[in-house]
């Protein structure tokens, strides 16, 4: 039965196709390009085809496609002459959206990760671009610069060729051509954490979409820095299958930060209009400019609530790390030892259950939604950084997205903080001391 069917479909499509190769142009015109959009939105939609029209058309108009990214530039960034298109090479970002690696940073990287190509330009001799991937990206455009070096005065065209590589800073489109070989299979095409080898995986890879990352130097569970998310992307996620891509180019870096804060954005957005049609049928139309430039201000004001971390303190004594000991397990302190347990192997009261049948059931989830466990502290093993600094942040900060809630937002009765810093550094000291280091 479902042969007969196909056989008849493809009929109707070879009388179709015959027709308009019979020389009469197609009377409808050509479909609108529009957004793909994710499996929530196409499964709530799936009734209402009129709205998921102009659903995916809205999408389109903000955000482009996932092979051809484009945001919709605001009014407001005009006039500052702020362009997330563009490269912050060009002077098209404000220096608090690239703060950590400022231009001249990602320019000093580019003249280290070109040296040799660099070096032959000033020679004059023209470099045939290798075939490996990296450079499969580039190798179209540099071959129409190599081109014209016959037109051009020899000085001209060193110039230019210098320039090519010096100022490279891969698009949102070359961007996604990077991410989807090296970061798709575990994230998801559409960066819902999807991929075909996240279902093995626990932790989970991370839904770009909710917006929330977990190992950032921010407070009051503000969007990441870019600087944060190129660290994570340096030093990959230690205990969890997250790679580090160290020996990639700082631009690349970057602009795969680009692409994540991209697809972050763009799924942030469609899951709150999502939210806007089914609780108070509000039209994408209607809600679009308003969620979109409130999901960018949160990432653009990112850099005001970056949090600077002092030097660690120099203190080794007994006293120091007996301080720490104490602030761990006292309740109404630290109260670390209910998830972390009394010694930090991740099995406290709040965290692990014991049944009846003798097995331990896992109680904590984090906020997409999947079960949780405390991090066994004595492993030694730490996906932020184990160096003081980052373990502090993730004292003070807490990690956003999971039970493990900040201590810099919490006061004792009286409005004061709950720790001061000596005691925050004296935990510090106490989880190095649990894993040996
Ligand atoms: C083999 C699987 C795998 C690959 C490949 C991979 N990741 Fe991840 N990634 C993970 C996992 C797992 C996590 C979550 C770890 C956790 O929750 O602690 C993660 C987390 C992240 C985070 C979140 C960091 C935070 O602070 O919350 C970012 C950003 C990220 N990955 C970007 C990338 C990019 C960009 C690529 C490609 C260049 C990539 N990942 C490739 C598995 C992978
Ligand atoms: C409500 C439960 C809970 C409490 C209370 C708690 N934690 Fe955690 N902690 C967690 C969870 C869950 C994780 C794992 C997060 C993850 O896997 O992303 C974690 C992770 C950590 C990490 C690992 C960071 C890294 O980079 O891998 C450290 C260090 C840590 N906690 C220290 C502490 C200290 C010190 C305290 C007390 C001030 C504390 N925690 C209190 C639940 C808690």
């Amino acid at each position: 039965m479902m042969r007969l069917h196909l056989i008849v479909a493809s009929g109707a499509l070879l009388l179709a196709l015959s027709c308009s190769f019979a020389g009469q142009p197609p009377s409808a015109p050509a479909p609108a390009p529009r957004s793909r959009l994710g499996f929530q939105a196409r499964a709530a939609l799936a009734d209402s085809p009129l709205v998921a029209a102009e659903f995916e058309q809205v999408m389109f108009e903000y955000f482009g496609t996932l092979a051809e990214p484009q945001f919709l530039l605001l009014e407001a960034w005009q006039e500052s002459g702020f362009d997330p298109n563009g490269s912050p090479l060009a002077g098209a970002r404000p220096a608090s959206d690239s703060l950590g690696a400022p231009p001249g940073a990602i320019l000093d990287d580019n003249r280290r990760a070109w040296a040799r190509e660099l070096v032959a330009i000033e020679s004059g001799t023209v470099l045939k671009l290798g075939p490996w991937s990296r450079r499969r990206l580039m190798s179209r455009s540099w071959t129409e610069l190599a081109a014209k070096r016959e037109f051009l005065e020899p000085t001209e065209f060193k110039r230019r060729a210098t320039n090519f590589f010096v100022d490279r800073y891969p698009d949102l489109s070359e961007a996604a051509q990077m991410y989807l070989p090296n970061c798709a299979r575990c994230h998801g095409r559409e960066g819902a954490g999807d991929g075909p080898m996240s279902r093995r995986l626990f932790p989970k890879p991370r839904n770009y979409q909710y917006g929330l990352f977990k190992f950032a130097a921010v407070e009051g569970g503000s969007k990441p820095r870019r600087s944060d998310l190129v660290r994570t992307l340096v030093h990959g996620l230690p205990g969890s299958a997250m790679p580090s891509f160290r020996g990639t180019s700082l631009a690349e870096l970057s602009a795969l930060v680009d692409y994540v804060r991209y697809l972050s954005i763009r799924g942030e957005v469609e899951a709150l209009l999502l939210d806007e049609w089914q609780s108070y049928d509000l039209l994408p139309r209607e809600a679009a400019l308003e969620l979109y430039s409130m999901i960018w201000e949160r990432w653009l004001a990112a850099s005001e609530r970056a949090y600077l971390v002092q030097a660690p303190p120099r203190e080794e004594s007994p006293e120091h790390l007996a301080l720490g000991a104490a602030v761990f397990h006292e309740e109404a302190r630290g109260n670390c030892m209910s998830c972390h347990g009394d010694e930090g192997r991740g099995d406290g009261p709040k965290a692990l259950m014991q049944g009846e049948d003798g097995f331990s059931y896992a109680l904590l989830r984090d906020e997409w939604g999947e079960f949780i466990l405390p991090r066994d502290l004595t492993s030694g093993i730490f996906r932020g950084g184990r160096r003081p600094e980052d373990l502090y942040l993730r004292i003070h900060c807490g990690i956003p997205g999971t039970p493990m809630s900040a201590l810099g937002a919490s006061f004792d009765g009286a409005g004061q903080a709950l720790l001061s810093e000596e005691e925050k550094w004296a935990l510090v000291a106490y989880v190095l001391s649990l894993s040996g280091f």
